[in-house]
């Protein structure tokens, strides 16, 4: 857990020296180098649930920072996908096989998923 906050920390500091727009813009999402929330309770909650499938795209999940996957999604409107992640989605299982999470969990999860890397702290900035 100490070593997960270390590197969330990191990232953070790495992040914030490359504020120039042309690097932020060659930072792509990727299987290899999975993007984590800031927050370290969802970071754990998301690498213990969502992340299985939504890091990589298992079945054609829409991986998480992949703006463009999220966007029609995103425009069902929250309480749809919050619906479906409750009840099941075709290849997702109800709860996004996620039990102990509420509505709230579900919510910052997905609003993580659909949002730029770029501005998340848990990225690595690369080079
Ligand atoms: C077992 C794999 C798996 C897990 C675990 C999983 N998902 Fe998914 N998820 C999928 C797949 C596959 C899709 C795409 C379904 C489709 O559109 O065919 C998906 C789609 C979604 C969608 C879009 C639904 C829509 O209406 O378009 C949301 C939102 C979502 N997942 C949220 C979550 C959240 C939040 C978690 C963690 C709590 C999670 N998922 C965990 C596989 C998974």
């Amino acid at each position: 857990m100490r070593q997960i906050l270390a590197a969330l920390l990191l990232g953070l500091s790495l992040a914030a020296c490359s504020n120039d727009p042309s690097s932020a813009q060659q930072q792509k999402p990727s299987a290899t180098a999975p993007v984590m929330p800031a927050d370290s309770a969802l970071a754990s909650l998301y690498a213990s649930t969502c992340m299985a499938c939504h890091a990589a795209g298992i079945g054609d999940a829409p991986v998480a920072g992949d703006i463009a996957a999220w966007k029609p999604r995103m425009q069902k409107g929250m309480p749809t996908l919050i619906d479906n992640t409750i009840n099941g989605f075709r290849g997702m299982p109800p709860l996004g096989s996620c039990s102990d999470c509420g509505e709230e969990d579900f919510r910052e999860l997905i609003e993580f998923m659909a949002s730029d890397p770029a501005a998340t702290a848990g990225q690595e900035s690369g080079s």
